[in-house]
């Protein structure tokens, strides 16, 4: 994709990913891709915001040479140094010599560690200004969105936020880099949530902190380093992250995310009666089947609905694995203020339940009384099952 003038004078110069197969060697994007964009601002004094993923070096300095010459680079501001946006530092440098690499404190230290970089390098403090001409820069500590070093840049007069990792999403950029000019939004919103619940969720509480420190900032346009440029409403991916945020201290939405797992189809019988209770009570619920469903695509449900039902049998006296590897990533990124239950078959001595509960114990999630059964359900587990498909979807919709 060639690069855009998205303000006069500032340019998209990002690339597309669409060979990783594994965000941060965890999270799947084979199929959805992923965007490194980042910033070219041309004036009296030009900059570069954010970079790119170091294997897309090459696609990337062909970008800028599109539109510019790195010889006359002034500025490198590095928001965030996670190597998806600088891994690509030291080629710019080579090309760039007399760039000066702006960061806060914590980015001075690792531009040691990550690349053995000590000289040019300019410390930043929060609130700081840099004028470029007609462009100034503000930064903006943001620590924890994503790394501590992590801050954002706002551009003063154009009222254009470049927050990196902040307010971004999976999904490669489909020649549409704008809210107003990609043809599926709902794709990359569905994309933006299961982001954050991957990768930003485990911080929710410094979003929460960040968009307070830009509530006197008027934004005309969020430009983030991964997924979609919002122009047309910039507020409504500022709005989606700070309802997503604030479910790290508050309960979700009314809907039950179900953990189903099963050896033999004896859980998923008794699943199944639980499932006609839920929907008696008229509770949306989304069934994922951990055996063949990565965590990176259940987060995004568990993270936004507040209830949670285990439909999986005991395991070597423990919790079917893959059904625990989601909670263990849950009680990871901090998945709290859940109302649960669990649900499931054995063979002779049970323990998942205990072992379920004991992980949600951990989260703080509230337990409802759930059970296990003996080999196959019979009639009076399977109506046990559906009452406890009520008493879940009941409790769900109470707000408990
Ligand atoms: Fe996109 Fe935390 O790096």
């Amino acid at each position: 994709m060639k690069p855009r003038e998205i303000r006069p004078g500032v340019y998209w110069v990002g690339v597309n990913d669409r060979i990783t197969e594994l965000f941060e060697g965890l999270w799947p994007i084979g199929r959805e891709g992923i965007s490194y964009n980042s910033y070219l601002v041309t004036d009296e004094k030009s900059a570069l915001i954010d970079l790119s993923k170091e294997m897309l070096s090459d696609d990337y300095l062909a970008q800028l040479s599109g539109v510019y010459d790195l010889a006359s680079l002034d500025y490198v501001i590095i928001n965030h140094m996670e190597p998806d946006h600088s891994g690509a530092l030291k080629r710019i440098l080579e090309l760039a010599p007399n760039a000066h690499i702006l960061g806060m404190s914590k980015t001075v230290r690792m531009l040691k560690d990550f690349y053995g970089l000590t000289e040019n390098i300019t410390q930043l403090t929060n609130g700081e200004e840099l004028s470029l001409g007609k462009h100034t820069l503000r930064f903006v500590y943001t620590p924890f969105v994503h790394w501590p070093e992590t801050m954002m840049t706002y551009m003063v007069e154009e009222q254009v936020l470049f927050p990196c990792d902040g307010f971004g999403g999976y999904g490669a950029l489909d020649g549409g880099i704008f809210d107003d000019t990609c043809t599926n939004l709902p794709f990359y919103e569905a994309e933006a949530l299961r982001y954050f619940t991957n990768i930003v969720a485990a911080f929710s509480k410094s979003v929460l902190s960040a968009l307070g420190k830009f509530a006197d900032m008027p934004i005309k346009m969020v430009a983030p380093s991964h997924g979609l440029i919002w122009r047309k409403d910039p507020g409504r991916i500022l709005e989606l992250y700070r309802t997503w945020s604030e479910y790290y201290h508050q309960p979700a939405d009314a809907g039950i995310t179900v953990l189903f797992g099963t050896m033999y189809r004896n859980t998923e019988r008794a699943l199944n009666a639980a499932l006609d209770g839920i929907a008696e009570e008229g509770v949306p619920v989304s069934v994922h089947d951990v055996r063949k469903t990565h965590v990176s695509y259940i987060l995004p449900d568990l993270w936004t609905q507040r209830g949670v039902l285990v439909a999986a049998p005991t395991y070597e006296g423990k919790l079917f694995p893959t059904a625990m590897d989601v909670l263990m990533m849950a009680n990871r990124k901090r998945v709290s203020h859940k109302t649960a239950a669990y649900l499931g078959s054995y063979a002779w001595g049970g323990g998942a339940q205990a072992d379920f509960e004991h992980i949600a114990e951990k989260m703080e999630w509230q337990v409802l009384n759930g059970f296990g059964f003996l080999g196959q359900a019979e009639t009076a587990d399977l109506d046990r099952a559906h009452e406890m498909g009520v008493q879940l979807a009941r409790a769900v919709k109470a707000g408990e």
